[in-house]
């Protein structure tokens, strides 16, 4: 795994672990997200700490680990959706109540606490009870031609994705899939505190290869369409300096061997998005109250 964060992942055990740690080592982690440390040792809101996720290997660049992948489902109208756990009240040792939302998924614990860095941690939506907010996965003012045939806004539907294996364009190879751009419960929220989403659905990701629990979590999280394609979901903002990455949209992506990977032109971080690998950070806590 290409995962340079300071902690070593525990890839055998089944379900994932979170804790806090010590400032001494949060210190050199936190530097990477470019927000506030000293709350992260005593979250005061909204968890936060050690959290294991699943996301796209980072393979090149400064940036210190993958994007956080956003396990999908589909609904009845054929709507990606982004599963969202039912947000539940928890008592800590000291008596505080915190919101979560986490459940168990693809043999993991998925919480929605993957989200919280690079100031995402703040964004209305991202609170687990959030008001006004769904699941469902929308354009955004398009980042590929073929999004001209789509509304900004517009749910994500599977009919748009029939064309996956033929669709290509100028940047990168034939035959890896079809992307989207779009945001995730952002529609109660001022601009600037969109979710920005990335998703392709894709017939690349090698289920049979990966070991039981990345298959396990694949098969759970990116739902096979009846043509054979899955359906692939990432936050795309740069773990490094949370830039919005490209996937086939940059033309000096190319010149950084990325011409078919996710590509942040910032400093040249590298993702490969049919590469999920599990992976660690700590993540940053809710702000203050926001659980009142
Ligand atoms: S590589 Fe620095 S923000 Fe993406």
């Amino acid at each position: 795994m290409a995962n340079d964060d300071k902690y070593p992942v525990e890839s055998d055990r089944r379900r994932f672990v979170k804790g806090v740690v010590g400032g001494s080592a949060l210190a050199g982690v936190l530097t990477t997200g470019a927000v506030a440390v000293s709350s992260a040792t005593a979250p005061t809101s909204g968890g936060g700490g050690f959290v294991n996720y699943f996301g796209a290997e980072r393979t090149a660049g400064p940036a210190p680990r993958g994007l956080p992948q956003i396990p999908i489902e589909i609904d009845d109208d054929g709507q990606l959706l982004g599963i969202w756990p039912e947000p539940e009240t928890q008592v800590r040792d000291d008596g505080t109540e915190v919101v979560e939302a986490s459940t168990e998924l693809g043999g993991v614990e998925y919480t929605t606490e993957w989200y919280q860095y690079c100031g995402v941690q703040t964004f209305g939506g991202i609170k687990p009870d959030a008001d006004g907010e769904d699941q469902v996965l929308r354009y955004d003012a398009g980042s590929y031609d073929w999004m001209s045939d789509v509304e900004n806004g517009d749910p994500m539907l599977t009919e748009h994705f029939e064309d996956y294996d033929e669709w290509t364009n100028d940047i990168g190879e034939p035959g890896q899939g079809k992307p989207a751009t779009g945001t995730w419960r952002s529609q109660n929220v001022p601009p600037e505190q969109t979710v920005p989403i990335l998703v392709i659905k894709t017939d690349q990701l090698n289920v049979e290869e990966m070991n039981d629990s990345t298959r396990e979590w694949v098969e759970a999280s990116c739902p096979q369409d009846e043509d054979g394609g899955r359906y692939l979901g990432y936050v795309n903002k740069c773990t490094h300096f949370c830039c919005a990455p490209g996937y086939r949209t940059l033309d000096d992506a190319a010149a950084f061997g990325a011409a078919n990977e996710i590509y942040c032109n910032c400093h040249n971080s590298v993702y490969k998005p049919f590469n999920i690998t599990e992976q660690q950070f700590v993540a940053l806590p809710r702000p203050a109250g926001d659980d009142e």
